[in-house]
């Protein structure tokens, strides 16, 4: 246990002050009126770092940039300016066989599986091709090791010869996850990885992660909209507000005591799990700022109940609170 926890408290990936700005397209007319070009502030300032062997939830509404922080960690964005680090390497600058080793270690699973598995191929030849890209192991044995992986995401073992279209989403979500594995990586972005299924396969796709998270000490972000599953799963929660993270910490003491007043907001919204408590949920009052230009100071302040003149004009850091978390507001 001990082992765990120490290593729980070590970064495996930290992003620091991390940016994406997506050029949005020019009309003619603002060409001809000169106006600058425009850009959707996707992310801002992200400081957030995954620990080895945790599980950490993302949450936050739609367009907060949970995607673009999840695609920057893997290294399919370039962030505009900040670093990501993984294991203390600027993952910009990594080229050649640190780049590939790199791309083998860090693993997206997607929420959709129909567009990320080739539907021509059979899950054996799928995961034939992951396991020789990357020299996994010698070629003779990988029949075995393709028995080994159904095995650990609990397929059975005719599934090998089938395509894609053979499996129901749930079972497809797993064939995703066997094919992260082959790789043997040491971290997992799964971005809205249930999000697609029904409620009832949800919870087994999402006890699966949580048995080989534990069985194989992996790192995992877990990106969803569901509070009770990012509950359920993480160690600890990040909750993003407007390309920022607003408020980071382990996921009880986030869950019943949140500091910031969006963290409460969002929490209040969401329905509850003790039935009497239902309909005393209150949700988010005031429209979701534009991406494109968000407020001054803090970025909550057009929604926040408790708003001050400073909010208005002064930026909130992440700071450390006493009871562990870190929360980016002027009056916690
Ligand atoms: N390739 C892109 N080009 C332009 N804008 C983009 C691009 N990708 C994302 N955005 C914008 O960046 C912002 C953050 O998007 P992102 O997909 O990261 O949000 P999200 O938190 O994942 O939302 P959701 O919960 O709906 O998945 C949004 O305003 C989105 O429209
Ligand atoms: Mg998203």
């Amino acid at each position: 246990m001990s082992d765990i926890l120490v290593s729980r408290t070590i970064p495996i990936v930290s992003v620091e002050e991390a940016m994406v700005h997506f050029p949005i397209a020019h009309s003619i007319l603002e060409k001809i009126q000169g106006k600058p070009r425009r850009y959707v502030q996707a992310l801002n300032g992200v400081r957030l770092e995954l620990m080895r062997g945790e599980t950490l939830g993302v949450v936050g509404e739609s367009g907060c940039g949970k995607s673009t922080l999840a695609r920057a960690m893997v290294g399919l964005l370039q962030t505009s300016e900040g670093k990501i680090y993984f294991n203390g390497k600027d993952i910009a600058t990594l080229h050649g066989k640190a780049r590939r080793s790199f791309n083998r270690q860090v693993q997206m699973i997607f929420q959709d599986p129909y567009s990320s598995l080739n539907p021509r191929m059979t899950v054996g030849q799928m995961l034939t091709e992951a396991l020789s890209v990357h020299n996994m192991c010698p070629k003779k044995d990988i029949p075995a090791r393709i028995r080994q992986l159904m095995e650990l995401v609990r397929l059975p073992a005719d599934a090998i010869d089938k395509l894609p279209h053979e499996f129901s989403g749930g079972q497809r979500q797993r064939i995703g996850i066997s094919r992260a594995l082959a790789v043997e990586p040491e971290v997992l972005i799964a971005d809205e990885l249930v999000s697609a299924l029904d409620v009832s396969v949800q919870a087994q796709v999402v006890n699966l992660l949580l048995d080989l998270q534990q069985k194989l000490n992996l790192t995992v972000l877990f990106v969803a909209h569901d509070l009770r599953l990012v509950r359920h799963i993480s160690h600890r929660v990040a909750v993003m507000y407007l390309g920022e993270v607003v408020e980071v910490g382990d996921t009880e003491t986030l869950f019943q005591t949140p500091l910031h007043p969006y963290t409460q907001a969002l929490l209040r919204a969401a329905p509850s799990m003790d039935p009497t408590d239902r309909g005393k949920s209150v949700s988010l009052t005031g429209e979701l700022p534009s991406p494109l230009s968000p407020p001054p100071g803090c970025r909550f302040h057009t929604r926040c109940p408790n708003v001050t003149d400073r909010c208005r004009i002064e930026r909130p850091i992440l700071a450390s609170k006493p009871g562990g978390q870190r929360v980016a507001c002027h009056l916690v």
